[in-house]
């Protein structure tokens, strides 16, 4: 790991969201999208009941404070109406190099705009051109096709599969690692750029 870790600067903005640190006001918001079973059907851990939610965001808020920091989950703010629609997270990893994990989750009415591939594709580019990683990479449940498409849509690879990667739920979990390296993003960025 290298000695000083660089930081994010927030809040990052797309074309239609805004990606901020949580505030505690958020927790209804939060409350919203955490509380539908669709929503969190492929997603290993998660906080279910009132103290639970309380207590995952007191620890998200606190986290905020940490010097250096090497984790944001995020609030995805809709920039034109200010509604908090979903959080997502980079979290550093990596013991030779300096590498990132990439997640996100946003309530139901608002899926199928293309606001997922938005995001990850902010952050794929933040944590390249800001926390300098060597890697992002994301893990998903072989079953979460939507998912699939937005790591495919924000440049991702598929690296392989994870057999039995979690138990959680009371069962196992297969799932896919995606990742993508610096080298093959440089390019990417690049051949975007030329298309216009
Ligand atoms: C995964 C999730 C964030 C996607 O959000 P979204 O804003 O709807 O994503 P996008 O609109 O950017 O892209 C969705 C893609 O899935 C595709 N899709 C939609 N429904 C699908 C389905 N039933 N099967 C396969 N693909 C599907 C869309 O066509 C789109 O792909 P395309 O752009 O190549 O056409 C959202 O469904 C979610 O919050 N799910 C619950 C939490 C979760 O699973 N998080 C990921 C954990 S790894």
């Amino acid at each position: 790991m290298p000695r000083s870790t660089p930081a994010l600067s927030l809040p990052l903005r797309t074309p239609r969201l805004v990606l901020r640190d949580f505030v505690a006001d958020d927790l209804a918001a939060v409350r919203a999208y955490a509380n539908d079973d669709q929503v969190l059907e492929h997603v290993l851990h998660e906080p279910r009941d009132e103290p639970e939610l309380r207590e995952h965001l007191d620890r998200v808020l606190a986290a905020q404070g940490n010097r250096p920091r090497r984790a944001w989950e995020l609030a995805v703010e809709v920039a034109r109406t200010g509604r908090v629609i979903g959080t997502c997270d980079l979290a550093l990893t990596g013991t030779r190099t300096l590498d990132a994990d990439l997640g996100y989750m946003l309530a139901r009415r608002h899926w199928g705009r293309g606001y997922a591939t938005e995001l990850a594709t902010a952050l794929v580019d933040a944590a390249f051109r800001q926390l300098r990683v060597a890697r992002v990479q994301a893990i998903v449940d072989v079953r979460n096709e939507r998912s699939r498409r937005v790591l495919d849509n924000a440049g991702l690879h598929w690296e392989g599969l994870l057999r039995r990667h979690a138990h959680a739920k009371g069962r196992w979990w297969d799932c896919h690692l995606y990742s993508l390296r610096r080298a093959d993003w440089q390019a990417r960025a690049s051949r975007l750029a030329a298309a216009g």
